[in-house]
């Protein structure tokens, strides 16, 4: 696909057809992120594929609000930084995001960005647990491994959907 039509194409979707995703396309998105920029080349940011659906469907009971959605995509990728190679690990996260949802585009599949970094679980209870903590004691992130978002990733749904 033309960069062009990926600019134009490119927009969130929070509903994905039942069509599982080939694991090569992901993959390949992987790749296509892992060629992102950052700063000093310190390479912080680190991909997680998730496709099976119960961690996906954990993964939507991140927050009460604004990831829902996530339990009925085909796959997710995990965006997540190591805060000790760089302390711009955050700028980095949102570049490679951008890739990753940039790169989805190009292979006619469809995203959305579920944000984790700094956001508490539930919307009233912003001093209450983070979002992030319940992100990283379900997949079992190292302590240096901040989750910063998660792309709910699937093919955009039927016509008849
Ligand atoms: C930093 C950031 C955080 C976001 N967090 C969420 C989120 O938690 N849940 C969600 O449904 N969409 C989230 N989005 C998607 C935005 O709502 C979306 O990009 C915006 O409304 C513009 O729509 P578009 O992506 O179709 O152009 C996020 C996007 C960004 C860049």
């Amino acid at each position: 696909m033309e960069f062009g039509e990926v600019i134009e194409k490119r927009h969130s979707v929070r509903k994905f057809s039942d069509r599982p995703v080939e694991r090569d396309l992901l993959d390949a998105v992987v790749r296509v992120a892992q060629t992102a920029p950052s700063s000093r080349n310190s390479r912080s940011t680190a991909f997680m594929i998730i496709e099976d659906k119960d961690t996906l469907e954990a993964l939507s009971q991140m927050r009460d609000y604004g990831s829902a959605f996530m339990k009925d995509a085909a796959a997710a990728i995990v965006v997540a930084g190591d805060d000790t190679k760089t302390d711009l690990w955050v700028d980095n996260c949102a570049i490679s995001a951008t890739f990753v949802q940039l790169a989805v585009t190009a292979v006619e599949l469809c995203s959305c960005w579920v944000h984790v970094n700094g956001r508490p679980r539930l919307k009233n209870e912003p001093d209450g647990e983070d979002a992030g903590e319940y992100v990283s004691r379900l997949l079992g992130l190292k302590d240096n491994m901040r989750p910063y978002c998660v792309i709910a990733i699937g093919y955009a749904p039927d016509v008849q959907d």
